[in-house]
Formats: C-alpha cells, structure tokens, sequence
C-alpha cells in the first residue's frame, strides 16, 4: 500500500453528484471537471500529472502512452460496467489498478433494453411520431402492426448479468422461449431458471424473434453483427442492442433496415458515438436511444459510489472492491 504524505491527489474527469464529489472530498484533494467538457488526451494527460487516482467513465482510453506519462497513477476507477476503454495488461505491468461498476447497474440495464424491445417491435417511436406530425386520421386494421413479443423467441448473444436479467424478463414476465449464446455455456441450473437454451450464434440468428445484444466490447467482438449475420436473420426479427457501439456494423444495419432484410432495431449504442450513423438517422424502423441504460437516478449514484469506493478502498486501506487486474504491491 503506497503511503502518502498529504491528501493524494484524485481527479474526476466529468461532472457528476454533487454529493459524491463531498465523499471523495473527504479524503482526496480533488480536482474537477466543473464545465464537464469531453478534454482532449493531451488535456486528460496534463490533468492527471500528480494524481494517484482518477476517476473515469469509461470512454477516457487508458493505455501504456498515456501511462507512459502519468507516473504518479495508482487507480483508475470506471464508473462503468463496460470498461473497455481500459488496457489492463498495460495497466498491469505500469502497476496501475482498473476497476468497474458491475451489479449495480444490472436490473436497470435490463429494464432499458426490454423498454427498446418493447418500443421496436410494437413500433411506439415511430408511431408516435406520426401522431405528433398530425397525420392519424382515424383508425385502421393494418395501422403499425408489429411484431408479437409475449410467447416469441427472444435470441441474448452475451449471457452475463445483463443477459440473465432480461432472460428472466423474458422468460417469466413474457412467455418468452429464450435462446442464448456466449462464450461459456450456463449451468444447468441456472439455464433451467430461464428456460434458456444454449445455441451456436448462427442458430440464435436463424430463430429468434428477437435478438437482444448484450456481451462486453472487445476486439472479438468487432462487427459481431454484420451483413452476413443480418441476413440470416428472419424478416420479421428486430435486433437490440445495448452492450456497445462496434458490436454491430452500423452502415451495414442501415442498409438492412432501408432493404427491410430485417423489420426493426432498437439501438442505445453506436460506432464512434456521440455521431450516429447518418443512414440510421434516416430509416423510420429504428428506435435511438443516446446511451442511456443504466440512466437512473438510483442506478448512476450507486454506479458513481461504487466507483469512489474503489478509490478510497484502494488508495486509503490498499483494497479496492471490484478490481480487474492483479498489480504488484
Ligand atoms: C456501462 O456501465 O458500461 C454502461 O454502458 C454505462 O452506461
């Protein structure tokens, strides 16, 4: 454990809860973001000299470069579940901790992405905004028809908390058949929970309703969903995604969706957000959300707490609660 000879030096690199910043207060010397601009990298490195910890919200790279030139780092504390914008070898071998916000984000995730199945295959923005435009005129059979959910197949690529917390959604509260594909497969216990069925990625795009992605970024998982994998979806399927922008190919959902390859998407993630592909911008099928899933009240303090914790955790008693790599005291 690194003893300091004054309050070690933390910087939060976006705004956030007042009453947090009051917690880290306490402890560190603290050094703001009070315009809460996005800073440049060079801005992010200047900031950071002296800091032993900073605390980040998952898009602020950290890398060998940057560490490179931050010497004083001992933490950096995501405020996320998602973290990666973290190198952790790299991290590692700088002696730098990473850690996350997992659990706590979990339910509400999951309540957001059932909100976009819910609002994709019931197509509620896009006749909403055919309400506000004036053009109801009166009532017809064939007026929005969508796509059941209760009673369909719902497909979850990424069967980590999230992933079970809508499996549980869809499963218990919707009737769903759920089938599900991830990198290790379930035990039985926890399959029969859901009544989930564990299928190749192929076989989860052939047959589901609904496909509802949910698994980490990673260079793997680059374009996981693309032309070729959109066209074995079915024509009527919708296609969720709230794990992370680069999961999908956005160009080439938007040309699936102007084709009607597939009926609807739901989308609260993007390549190279905040831009969103301007093809997406134009397709009535999808619904947009601007990365707001774990966007509660609850769920965001306890986000940013379990983050602050972390820092203190670590660089006042040497032990930080959800560590993601091993660094040599
Ligand atoms: C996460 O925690 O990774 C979420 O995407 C942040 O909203």
């Amino acid at each position: 454990m690194t003893a300091f000879a004054s309050k070690p030096k933390v910087l939060l690199t976006r705004s956030i809860f007042p009453d947090v910043v009051d917690r880290l207060s306490k402890h560190f010397d603290v050094e703001t973001n009070a315009d809460d601009t996005s800073w440049s990298r060079e801005e992010l490195v200047a900031r950071l000299q002296g800091k032993a910890g900073v605390f980040t919200t998952g898009v602020e790279r950290i890398d060998a470069a940057l560490l490179a030139q931050c010497s004083a780092l001992k933490i950096c504390a995501n405020m996320t579940v998602g973290y990666n914008n973290f190198d952790l070898d790299a991290m590692s071998a700088a002696g730098v901790l990473g850690t996350n916000a997992p659990d706590v984000l979990t339910e509400t995730t999951a309540d957001l992405g059932f909100a976009l199945l819910m609002a994709t295959a019931r197509r509620v923005a896009e006749s909403e905004h055919f309400l506000r435009a004036g053009l109801w005129k009166r009532w017809s059979y064939d007026m929005f028809l969508g796509a059941e959910v209760h009673g369909s197949t719902l497909g979850i690529i990424g069967m980590g908390r999230i992933g079970q917390a809508i499996a549980r959604r869809g499963a218990l509260g919707f009737g769903m058949r759920v089938l599900y594909h991830n990198r290790s497969r379930l035990d039985a216990a926890t399959e029969d929970q859901y009544n989930a069925h564990y299928v190749s990625k192929s076989e989860l795009l052939q047959s589901a309703d609904h496909v509802m992605l949910v698994m980490p970024y990673s260079a793997a998982s680059h374009h996981t969903i693309g032309a070729a994998e959109l066209a074995l979806m079915k024509p009527t399927a919708t296609l969720i995604n709230i794990a992370r922008g680069g999961i999908v190919d956005d160009a080439a959902l938007a040309q699936a969706l102007m084709d009607k390859r597939i009926a609807a998407a739901g989308l609260d993630v993007y390549e190279g957000e905040p831009v969103v592909h301007p093809e997406l911008l134009k397709v009535p099928n999808v619904v947009l959300t601007p990365h707001i899933g774990s966007a509660t009240a609850g769920a965001r303090r306890a986000m940013a707490n379990l983050a602050v914790d972390n820092l203190i955790g670590y660089l006042v008693s040497g032990t930080a609660i959800t560590p993601l790599n091993t660094v040599k005291g």
